[in-house]
């Protein structure tokens, strides 16, 4: 990032900067100003964007298909280069259905939603139940811990390898590669496509494996997939690996991590989940995810589009502010307080339209059982060093860092 790109934003609607520190840490002031000021903003800032910060515009923008186009959107920010771009290098879709557009989108989406259905995830159920506890008998007698890096950030990656069939003890190199993609690489080409190209190769050679030698796993599973009665290319189940890995880590354990964040700073909220009954669960965690929504997803306009007085052109990027839509007035009654027992959340944490989560199943059962399991064996706990907090941002908002003292 260079300095140029630092400078102080003079005024939000035309000058955003979704890096800026005060934004990482708190975005919402910005996205309560624009809404009301200019609601579809635009940046020069990284390369251009347009940010929609009401509800009813990301909605209506995540279903133009595919005049915004899913296809080779590249990251939030900074177009690469073409050299950097993934699938020209690679001439395959990095990471279908995600990265794709009808009709690869809907065929590869077809292929993965079986394998994501409520009875389908029950083993990984049982399998995070475990390893909940086990993690937190790590550091449960030392009184402290970092709620980030030594609980939240540990499950989803264990969690997906399981669910995938591979190498538990590469849990390092998953999180290393993603945060590679996600965070780090955001604004370095260079260092994404390397960490992209480390999770291409690594599941190449699964893909190999498992052809050669079937086993109860899903790349075993996406081998033997056939659509329309022909098998799925080994290119694009490496690129579906990749998305499992790349979309099932960082969002879950952001979304684990802001919760845990909330609770170690909002003494009545802990209070009261410490007491939780199940219906208490189910809407505090739509409402953790409402409030806290970690993801912002990118389209690229392929055609001059028109559109709540503004005119996006053909390569023109548009960012699916998921996040500021569920902090929309307009949808949500007091939108700015986390109401535990909320009623009424049609929250779009997962998206909206054709590409909404495939993985939500598995993402709400990741962050009920990962906080259940937290409050049954630590009722009591506050936030150590606030200044040694550190939030990601971005594409996807967590926290990094997060000291917490228990008991
Ligand atoms: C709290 C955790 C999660 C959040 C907030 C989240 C959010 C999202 C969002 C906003 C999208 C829409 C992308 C777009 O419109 O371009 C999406 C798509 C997707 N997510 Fe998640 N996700 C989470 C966890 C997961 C997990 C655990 C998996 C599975 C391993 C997963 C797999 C996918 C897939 C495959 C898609 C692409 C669907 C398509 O393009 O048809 N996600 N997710």
């Amino acid at each position: 990032m260079t300095d140029t790109e630092r400078c102080p934003v003079d005024d939000l609607a035309t000058d955003y900067d979704i890096f800026d520190p005060d934004y990482v840490r708190d975005p919402v002031p910005a996205w309560a100003e624009l809404r009301d000021r200019c609601p579809i903003a635009h940046t020069e800032r990284y390369g251009g964007s347009w940010m929609p910060t009401r509800y009813e515009d990301v909605q209506a923008m995540a279903k133009m298909v595919p005049e915004l186009s899913s296809a080779n959107p590249g990251p939030i920010v900074i177009d690469p280069p073409n050299e950097f771009r993934d699938q020209n290098r690679q001439g395959y879709n990095a990471a279908a259905p995600i990265t794709a557009d009808p009709p690869e989108q809907s065929w590869t989406r077809k292929a993965l939603l079986p394998h994501f259905t409520p009875k389908a995830i029950a083993p990984e159920r049982s399998y995070s139940e475990q390893l909940c506890n086990d993690l937190i008998d790590g550091f449960v007698d030392a009184g402290s811990c970092d709620g980030a890096v030594d609980y939240a950030q540990q499950i989803p990656p264990r969690v997906i390898a399981s669910k995938l069939g591979v190498d538990q003890s590469r849990v390092d190199d998953f999180i290393g590669w993603v945060r590679g993609v996600l965070e780090f690489g955001l604004t370095d080409p260079e260092l994404r496509l390397k960490n992209s190209d480390l999770i291409r190769n690594f599941f190449a050679e699964e893909v190999t494996a498992r052809r050669a030698n079937p086993r109860d796993d899903l790349i075993t599973a996406l081998c033997q997939t056939e659509v329309d009665g022909r098998a799925l290319p080994d290119e694009v189940i490496i690129g579906m690996c990749n998305l499992q890995l790349v979309a099932g880590i960082d969002t879950t354990w952001s979304s684990i991590g802001s919760a845990l964040w909330h609770f170690a700073t909002h003494d009545d909220d802990r209070r009261r989940m410490a007491d939780a009954d199940d219906a208490l669960w189910d809407t505090a965690i739509e409402e953790l995810l409402r409030f806290y929504s970690p993801v912002t997803m990118a389209r690229n306009a392929i055609e001059t589009v028109e559109y709540g007085g503004i005119t996006m052109e053909p390569g023109d990027k548009v960012l699916m502010n998921f996040p500021g839509a569920n902090h929309d007035p307009e949808v949500f009654d007091d939108p700015d307080t986390l109401i535990l027992d909320r009623q009424r959340n049609r929250h779009i944490a997962f998206g909206a339209g054709i590409h909404r989560c495939a993985g939500s199943n598995l993402a709400r059962m990741e962050m009920e059982v990962s906080l259940r399991t937290w409050f049954s064996r630590i009722p009591e706990f506050t936030l150590g060093d606030p200044d040694a907090v550190t939030w990601a941002g971005g594409q996807v908002r967590g926290p990094r860092i997060l000291p917490i003292v228990i008991g």
